[in-house]
């Protein structure tokens, strides 16, 4: 990108990061405003941890096998030699905060969410960048198959509410350490004869991480994918009665959903139940929300034998969505007080100031520009109404207020000037 004067610029943003800018930010902070709003009526309180942690949580939570501790993360050494990493997820991290605060002492059931930015160091494209946010939500404490469909029905119904146009929920079960072996050997069974058919990375997974190969988005694994046994048949007894008691609560609700045997997600913590959400207007970055079951993973990093469960929605997919489905309106000034002269100056100085106590965002010109000027600032700004206050005006005592979309004005008695613009602008 060039500069104006044709000059290349000397700093740009790093590629996969992005500015978010003003016109912009009004759909972040909706979008924030309602995930609170919904989260409080499930009971989940905010939590937020840092940006940078030990490269160790990662590796040890998320699996050294999977594509984000592999290949994606952004990692380096500090000036100790300590291997730090800037957080590719936040669940990782919330598990760490969870234990070191021992947070389950004060209420068994601890139900927290996180807003904020990760990092994964993948090949940008729509809907995918380097530094990206995700709404984050985890339930520690309870195993239950209740807590799968509440926190399924939270995404669910958040999503619902915004709204995003048509989405769909996969869900599936994984299974627990007890019965997934045996389906992984059956796989791989089934898939080593078509390695040649498999593209390099999933050739690779066949030894690595077999079940993501289900997943894999190129065309001749997908073909081949087609005919693998599913793993359903070799859930044990209690993760069936999990999965079919999971999906009682959803059609208890009339939540739809699609049972998708091949939804395996990309992080090595999940058992029983995965979900993900998803639209068909994003292209191949389809997934607006994932999540799963991770009951190992609090004990895995060093905390008490606690289940958990939780998902993140990608917040940069779903204002790309909003954007498509609502038009948003910036808010503008109130009032701009066009002020001509040092009295009139000064006066409108305190009267904006004033107002601004009152919650009215009020403008004012930081020079001392002549009327047209200030009416042409008012007019970029979008006011809703302008005060025009001369010398004059302040020896009379008399100030004009024009209303800008009608295009008529009055007059207005100064003495009283801010009471009686707060009863005009509070009628709009
Ligand atoms: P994930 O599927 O890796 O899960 O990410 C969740 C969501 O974050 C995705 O569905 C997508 O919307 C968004 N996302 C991921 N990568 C990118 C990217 N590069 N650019 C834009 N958006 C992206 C997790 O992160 C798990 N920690 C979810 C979880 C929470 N499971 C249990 N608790």
């Amino acid at each position: 990108m060039k500069k104006g004067d044709g000059k290349r610029l000397e700093f740009q943003s790093i590629k996969g990061f992005k500015d978010i800018l003003p016109g912009e930010s009004i759909i972040w902070q909706e979008l924030a405003t309602e995930v609170r709003k919904k989260f409080s009526t499930f009971g989940f309180k905010e939590i937020k941890t840092p940006i940078l942690e030990r490269t160790e949580l990662f590796s040890r939570g998320i699996g050294q096998e999977t594509d984000i501790v592999s290949k994606e993360m952004y990692s380096f050494k500090d000036s100790k030699g300590r291997g730090l990493t800037l957080r590719p997820e936040a669940t990782a991290s919330v598990v760490r905060a969870y234990i070191q605060n021992r947070l389950y002492q004060a209420f068994p059931v601890q139900k927290l969410y996180n807003i904020g930015p990760m990092f994964r160091h993948e090949r940008p494209q729509k809907g995918r960048f380097r530094q990206f946010h995700q709404i984050d939500a985890e339930l520690f404490g309870d195993s239950g198959p209740k807590s799968d469909a509440e926190i399924i029905l939270m995404a669910v119904s958040l999503l619902e509410d915004l709204p995003l146009g048509e989405l769909a929920l996969h869900v599936n079960s994984l299974g627990c350490p007890e019965c997934r072996p045996a389906y992984k050997e059956m796989l791989k069974d089934y898939l080593r004869d078509k390695t040649d058919t498999l593209c390099v990375e999933c050739t690779k997974r066949l030894d690595t991480n077999p079940l993501r190969i289900l997943d894999c988005k190129i065309e001749t694994c997908k073909e081949v994918v087609t005919d693998a046994p599913i793993i359903d048949r070799f859930l044990c007894r209690e993760c069936n009665e999990h999965f079919h008691r999971l999906q009682e609560y959803l059609n208890g609700y009339g939540v739809p959903y699609i049972l998708n045997p091949k939804l395996v997600r990309g992080l090595d913590y999940y058992n029983r139940t995965t979900f993900e959400i998803q639209t068909g207007l994003l292209g191949a970055q389809n997934a607006v929300a994932g999540g799963g079951r991770y009951d190992g993973l609090v004990k895995l990093l060093g905390g008490p034998d606690h289940a958990a469960i939780g998902f993140a929605i990608g917040m940069e997919r779903i204002i790309a969505l909003m954007e498509m489905n609502r038009k948003f309106e910036e808010k503008k000034p109130d009032l701009f007080i066009a002020a001509l002269g040092d009295a009139a100056d000064r006066a409108s100085f305190v009267w904006a100031g004033k107002l601004r106590e009152s919650g009215f965002w009020v403008e004012l010109d930081y020079g001392l520009h002549g009327l047209k000027s200030q009416m042409k600032k008012a007019g970029r700004l979008q006011a809703g109404k302008v005060l025009i206050v001369g010398d004059e005006e302040m020896e009379s005592g008399k100030g004009i207020l024009r209303d800008m979309a009608v295009k008529n004005q009055i007059e207005l008695d100064l003495e009283n000037i801010v009471s009686v613009l707060e009863g005009i602008l509070k009628n709009g």
